[in-house]
């Protein structure tokens, strides 16, 4: 008999607990930010969620009548390490939604957890076209490497730079930055001597840059991820590919703002295709600017940032239109949002999930003594050439 009591005791208080665990849940809206916040890419993973705890010191922490809980994990760039903790945050902490994504093979590795979930999966800066059709709860408010390339080639070809040697990182995104590059350049009349492509991880730039001077190109055109782009303008240098008259042009990845600064002389003068720069001339950006300096000890924020920043007014956005429910509502709330970034105006592709925007060509030039990228010129609405097929 006491026996069966303590079991009917011990049946009770695990429904409380069960049904306390499900208050909590109604009560709260959380955010699974999975980042790389160790390692050679945690540049990317400080950017995002300093400008994701901005998003939300500015616009508060309750959505819906429910409070926002932000739960960052770092992924160390580890794509099975990305896949678990996914997999934990929607079966333990019930995530509503899934976001952050420093590289494309995390992204990748992860889509089928949202897929099988339901959950909608926000990717703020892995930017390889394909990463969106690897599953239809994926939104992407970074960019795509195809939207850069393209608007690269076009400049070049328009600005005396026929031959060019293309230097770039060998995975998803420096693959992409290649192709759309080459082909759109050989389009418009321009000659590829050569296709380079460095290991992704702790690239030695030196023997492609050799190579590079060897061919003697108008320019060498570059893709390397957020993080390490550095070392490639200092061996730049080193190896004299600038005295050799050589120009160096690419996507905004090269000339991150997070880094560029530090850089010195050789960056002076880089064109590049991006989507963001910390100069972009509004009043929104520069409001953005200095709430984000003025939050993390005067760091500047570069193009991982802003993907951060607009992801989360993505989010909330949508928990607003549907007070606050997960899984295909809280995804169709995503599609076809429209506003205005810091990046300048941008909307989420209804049919693509994925981001139109602006693209700038910029020259990296001395303001007040420091380097920005300075945009100069604008292509207007952009939406990624990788869904055109
Ligand atoms: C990517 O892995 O998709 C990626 C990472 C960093 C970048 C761009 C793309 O700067």
């Amino acid at each position: 008999m006491n026996k069966r009591r303590l079991l009917v005791a011990s049946v009770l208080s695990g429904l409380a607990l069960t049904s306390m665990g499900a208050m909590a849940q109604t009560d709260t809206f959380k955010i699974g930010l999975i980042l790389p916040m160790t390692g050679p890419f945690a540049s990317t993973g400080k950017q995002i969620e300093a400008a994701a705890r901005l998003y939300m010191a500015q616009n508060g922490s309750t959505v819906a009548g429910k409070k926002v809980e932000l739960i960052v994990k770092d992924d160390t760039s580890a794509p099975d390490v990305t896949k678990r903790i996914a997999q934990e945050l929607v079966v333990n902490d019930k995530v509503s939604v899934l976001a952050g994504f420093g590289l494309t093979p995390l992204a990748l590795a992860t889509a089928p957890i949202a897929t099988q979930s339901k959950t909608p999966l926000v990717v703020m800066a892995a930017a390889t076209s394909s990463i969106t059709e690897a599953s239809p709860f994926i939104v992407r408010t970074s960019f795509t490497l195809p939207q850069a390339a393209v608007a690269m080639a076009d400049w070049a070809a328009s600005n005396q730079i026929k031959k060019v040697v293309t230097l770039v990182s060998d995975y998803g995104p420096g693959i992409d930055a290649e192709k759309y590059f080459k082909d759109r350049l050989l389009l418009n009349g321009g000659q590829v001597l050569d296709t380079l492509r460095v290991p992704m991880r702790n690239p030695d730039f030196a023997p492609f840059l050799q190579k590079v001077r060897d061919l003697k190109p108008d320019a060498v055109y570059v893709f390397v991820p957020s993080g390490i782009g550095a070392p490639l303008m200092k061996q730049f240098a080193e190896r004299g590919l600038d005295k050799a008259g050589i120009k160096l042009i690419g996507t905004g990845d090269i000339t991150d703002d997070d880094i560029l600064n530090g850089m010195g002389d050789v960056a002076n003068g880089v064109v590049t295709a991006h989507h963001y720069s910390a100069s972009h001339n509004s009043p929104l950006n520069k409001k953005f600017v200095e709430a984000f300096g003025k939050a993390n000890n005067g760091l500047r924020p570069n193009f991982m940032a802003v993907g951060g920043y607009d992801g989360m007014r993505v989010i909330y956005e949508a928990a607003k239109a549907t007070k606050g429910a997960g899984g295909q509502a809280l995804l169709d709330a995503m599609k076809g949002q429209i506003f205005e970034s810091p990046r300048g105006p941008m909307f989420i592709d209804a049919q693509t999930r994925d981001v139109v925007h602006n693209i700038y060509i910029r020259k990296v030039e001395k303001v007040n003594g420091q380097l920005y990228n300075q945009e100069f010129a604008t292509i207007k609405d952009v939406k990624d050439p990788g869904k055109a097929k």
